[in-house]
């Protein structure tokens, strides 16, 4: 029996890279049997930066109606927002008191999100990983899927829960492991193939967002940037061209191929033949998704009941594990 969890942060513009680097992941291994998937809304996490509190609750709702439009069953699967469940804040405390300041100081995630103004940047953005700890040994998750940039978060879980069975003589928290997606699913900025796709970046030219419709995918496709040459005819002629890589690992990824079997129908013709079947695909596998999340966005009552739902599951299965973390520890529950 193994137990998935992972979260997605609430903070706008859901865009194609968090579908096909994550969401679209999470809905494969509901598939699988024997399997119990937990899939989060971290808004605990969110708020480590700045968040307007409309758009926070809007951008909630966003990302539970991007779950439940890529098609994860809200029966079969928990679908929460973490501040719902206080576990996460419980245990991520104890966390903070396992978790050693060395550790913390060579999160790189955090070097690169507190950039030049570290004395700045707040207490919780320095924590994030004790807390995205917590949420994963909060329901003793053995896998966790996540994009390549989170794989230092992960080990950092071991390491507090190695740490706390062994400062406290337990075998109590698992080690958890990682479900990397490859890197085929990391998906690049339209306008520069050497940048993540990114909600931040100022273009929305630069990515494809999950409520975007045909007219406005055709157009980013269209616009996106490429190199004077035509596609090659095999995977070594993407070297040194991200932004023709990106373009056909896009169209490997949606259309369930690989790379070079995409290279093998396209390899030789020019950007203009390969992006009208892209905006074809994409269309036919975006559109009918994006137009659910807008229609479930406008039905915030449906989506409130599925999270209310989910955080009583998620508590049921959290609120036991916290309870035995509290009784290891030494706190007393009169
Ligand atoms: N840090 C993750 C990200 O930005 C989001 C996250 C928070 C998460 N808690 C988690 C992912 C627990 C997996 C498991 O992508």
């Amino acid at each position: 029996m193994s137990r998935i969890f992972s979260g997605v942060q609430p903070t706008g513009n859901l865009h194609l890279g968090n579908y096909l680097g994550a969401i679209r992941n999470f809905v494969e291994l509901q598939a699988e049997e024997n399997s119990e998937c937990i899939y989060c809304v971290v808004d605990l996490h969110a708020i480590t930066v700045w968040q307007d509190p409309a758009a926070l609750r809007a951008n909630t709702r966003e990302v539970a109606a991007a779950y439940l439009a890529a098609g994860i069953d809200p029966k079969r699967s928990i679908i929460f927002n973490q501040s719902a469940v206080s576990a996460h804040a419980e245990l991520a405390w104890v966390f903070n008191c396992v978790a050693r300041l060395g550790w913390l100081n060579r999160m790189t995630q955090f070097k690169e999100k507190a950039g030049k103004h570290r004395e700045n940047a707040s207490v919780g953005l320095y924590a994030y990983p004790n807390l995205m700890a917590a949420d994963i040994l909060a329901y003793k998750a053995t896998h966790v899927p996540v994009g390549e940039d989170q794989k230092q978060h992960l080990e950092l879980t071991r390491d507090i829960a190695q740490k706390f069975n062994n400062d406290f003589g337990v075998d109590f928290f698992p080690m958890t492991e990682p479900l990397i997606f490859g890197a085929a699913t990391r998906v690049m900025s339209l306008r520069d193939g050497s940048k993540k796709m990114s909600k931040s970046d100022p273009s929305d030219y630069s990515r494809i967002n999950l409520t975007d419709g045909p007219d406005e995918i055709a157009r980013k496709v269209r616009k996106a940037k490429t190199d004077p040459h035509p596609l090659p005819e095999t995977t070594e002629g993407l070297e040194g061209r991200p932004e023709a890589r990106n373009l056909v690992g896009i169209f490997a990824a949606l259309s369930g191929r690989d790379v070079a079997d995409v290279l093998g129908e396209f390899g030789g013709q020019q950007f203009s033949a390969f992006k009208a079947a892209l905006v074809d695909l994409a269309v036919e596998k975006l559109g009918p998704m994006g137009a659910e999340m807008k229609r479930l966005m406008a039905d915030s009552a449906y989506v409130d009941d599925v999270l209310r739902d989910g955080a009583k599951r998620a508590a049921a299965i959290a609120t036991p594990i916290m309870d035995e973390v509290k009784d290891i520890v030494g706190f007393l529950r009169p």
